[in-house]
C-alpha cells in the first residue's frame, strides 16, 4: 500500500512513522513534510490547502489511501478533492470537519446529540460580548469561533483581559463564544470514525500551557503521555457512549457523516465529564505518544477507516508501556517564533535508547538543520512506567542544542508520582 501524508508537523512524522513500520505499508510520501519525516518518506511539493493540487498528486503517485493531518487543509476541502479522483481518503470533509471549522457549529451538533459540555453564548457585538461575560462570571472563557491553531482561546479571572480578547476577535471580523468555565483535569481520546463506527484509541493528556505549573499561554500543546494512571477505568467506554456515538450519530443524520479522528478534548469536572472541544484530526502532541503506543499496523486502520470498514476491524492492540512527548519549542513561542538557530544533537537523541525525534518546524539550511517554526521538534521517551518514559524523554532532550529554546521540565511529573494510585470508575 502507497500512502500519501499531508502535512509538516511533528504529528505528520509521527503518523509517518508508525506506517512507514506498518509491513502492508511498501511507500510513504509526504507533502510538504518536514526534514524528519524526509528520511522515511518521499517528500513533495503542493499546496497542501488546496484540493486539485493534492489529488493530482496523489493520482500521480498512484497512492491507495491519502491521509491529512492539519485542520486547515481539512476545512478547505482537501479530503473531499482526493476522494472525488477515487482515492480513499482518510480525513473528513469539508462539511464535517466544520467541528473543529467552528466552535458554533460544534455546541449546536453537542445540543442536538446531547453531549455534555460547557453552556456556550455566541456573541456577534459588544453588547452580546459583555452580557455574556457578566452572565457566566469568572473565571472567563473567551473563545474565537473559526480556527486559531490553540490559540484562539483565553481563560482569564480578568474582566479587562477578557474583554480585550472578545474585543480583538471583533475588530478581527470574528465571532466570539463565551462559555462556562470547566474545572477539573483534561483529556484528550482520539476516536476513529468510518461515519458510522466509532474505534477509540488510548486517552492522552496534553499540556497547553507554555511554561511549567500551567503558566504563560495557551499553545498548540507543548507535551504529552499516555496511559493516564489517574484515568476512571470506564473513560473511554463512557466517551464512546456518550459522546462520539451521538456526534456521529448526529453527523449522518444531517447528511454529513464524519470519517477520520474525532478528537474529544474533555474536562473531567466536578459535575461529570464535558466536552471542551472537537477537532476534526489527530491532536498534536498527543499523537506522537499514543501512536507509539499502538501495536496495531496503523495502515490498515485508517484505511478501513477511509473506506466505511471499521466495523469488521479486529481489536486494536497496546504496548503494556508508557509514552512521554516533550515539545522544544523555539524562542520567543508562542508569541512569536524565532527561526534559523541550529539545531544540533537531534540524531544522539535519537540514539538514546527508548527515544525517537520528530520534527515540525525545522528545515534544512545548507546542511545544517535549523528552526523553521514555534514548535521544532518531539522527543518521544518510551518506559515501562510514566517515570521511566519521562526520564528517557528529558535524557534524551538534553542532547539536543538549540539557541533560545524551551520545553516544559513538568510534562507527566503529576501522573508519574501518583501512578501506583489505584483508579475509580467514572459513572
Ligand atoms: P479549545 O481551543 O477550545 O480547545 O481551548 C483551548 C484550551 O483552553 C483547552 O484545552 C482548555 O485548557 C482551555 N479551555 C477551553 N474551554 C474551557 C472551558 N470552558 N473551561 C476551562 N478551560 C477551557
Ligand atoms: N493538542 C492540542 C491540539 O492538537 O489541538
Amino acid at each position: 500500500m502507497k500512502v500519501l501524508i499531508v502535512g509538516s508537523g511533528a504529528r505528520e512524522h509521527a503518523i509517518a512513522r508508525s506506517l512507514h513500520l506498518d509491513p502492508a505499508v511498501t511507500e510513504v510520501h509526504a507533502v510538504p513534510g518536514n526534514p524528519g519525516i524526509g528520511q522515511i518518506a518521499q517528500l513533495h511539493t503542493a499546496d497542501q490547502n488546496d484540493g486539485a493540487s493534492v489529488a493530482a498528486l496523489a493520482t500521480n503517485l498512484r497512492a491507495d489511501l491519502v491521509v491529512v493531518g492539519p485542520e486547515a487543509p481539512l476545512v478547505a476541502g482537501v479530503a473531499d478533492a482526493v476522494r472525488e479522483v477515487g482515492i480513499p481518503c482518510f480525513g473528513p470533509t469539508a462539511a464535517a470537519a466544520m467541528l473543529e471549522g467552528s466552535k458554533a457549529f460544534a455546541k449546536d451538533v453537542m445540543a442536538a446529540a446531547k453531549v455534555p459540555t460547557a453552556e456556550p453564548r455566541v456573541c456577534a457585538n459588544r453588547g452580546d460580548l459583555d452580557a455574556a461575560l457578566a452572565e457566566f462570571g469568572a473565571p472567563y472563557v473567551v473563545k474565537d469561533d473559526g480556527l486559531a491553531a490553540g490559540k484562539g482561546v483565553v481563560v482569564t479571572d480578568d474582566l479587562a483581559e477578557a474583554t480585550a480578547h472578545g474585543q480583538a476577535i471583533l475588530d478581527a471580523g470574528g465571532a466570539i463564544v463565551i462559555e462556562e468555565y470547566l474545572d477539573g483535569p483534561e483529556v484528550s481520546l482520539f476516536c476513529i470514525c468510518d461515519g458510522a463506527t466509532v474505534v477509540p484509541l488510548q486517552p492522552a493528556q496534553d499540556f497547553k500551557r507554555a511554561y511549567d505549573g500551567d503558566e504563560g499561554l495557551n499553545t498548540g500543546g507543548m507535551g504529552a503521555y499516555t496511559p493516564l494512571p489517574w484515568a476512571p477505568i470506564d473513560l473511554v467506554d463512557q466517551v464512546v457512549a456518550h459522546v462520539a456515538q451521538p456526534t456521529l450519530d448526529e453527523m449522518a443524520r444531517r447528511g454529513t457523516p464524519f470519517q477520520g479522528v474525532l478528537y474529544c478534548g474533555l474536562a473531567l469536572t466536578s459535575k461529570g465529564m464535558r466536552v471542551v472541544e472537537f477537532n476534526a484530526r489527530f491532536g498534536d502532541p498527543e499523537t506522537q505518544s499514543v501512536l507509539a503506543r499502538l501495536e496495531t499496523p496503523l495502515g490498515g486502520v485508517l484505511l478501513a477507516a477511509a473506506e466505511g470498514r471499521l466495523h469488521e476491524l479486529d481489536p486494536l492492540e497496546w504496548s503494556e508501556d508508557a509514552f512521554v512527548t516533550v515539545v522544544l519549542a523555539s524562542h520567543g513561542y508562542p508569541e512569536s517564533a524565532r527561526k534559523g538557530d541550529p539545531i544540533t544533537g537531534a540524531d544522539d537523541a535519537d540514539a538514546v535508547d527508548g527515544a525517537h525525534v520528530l520534527h515540525a518546524g525545522t528545515a534544512m539550511d545548507d546542511g545544517q538543520l535549523v528552526s523553521a517554526g514555534g514548535r521544532v521538534l518531539s522527543v518521544v521517551g518510551r518506559g515501562s512506567t510514566l517515570a521511566h518514559a519521562r526520564d528517557v524523554a528529558y535524557r534524551a532532550l538534553g542532547t539536543i542544542d538549540l539557541p533560545g529554546s524551551h520545553h516544559r521540565s513538568d510534562i507527566a511529573l503529576k501522573a508519574a508520582e501518583g501512578e501506583a494510585n489505584a483508579r475509580e470508575a467514572l459513572a
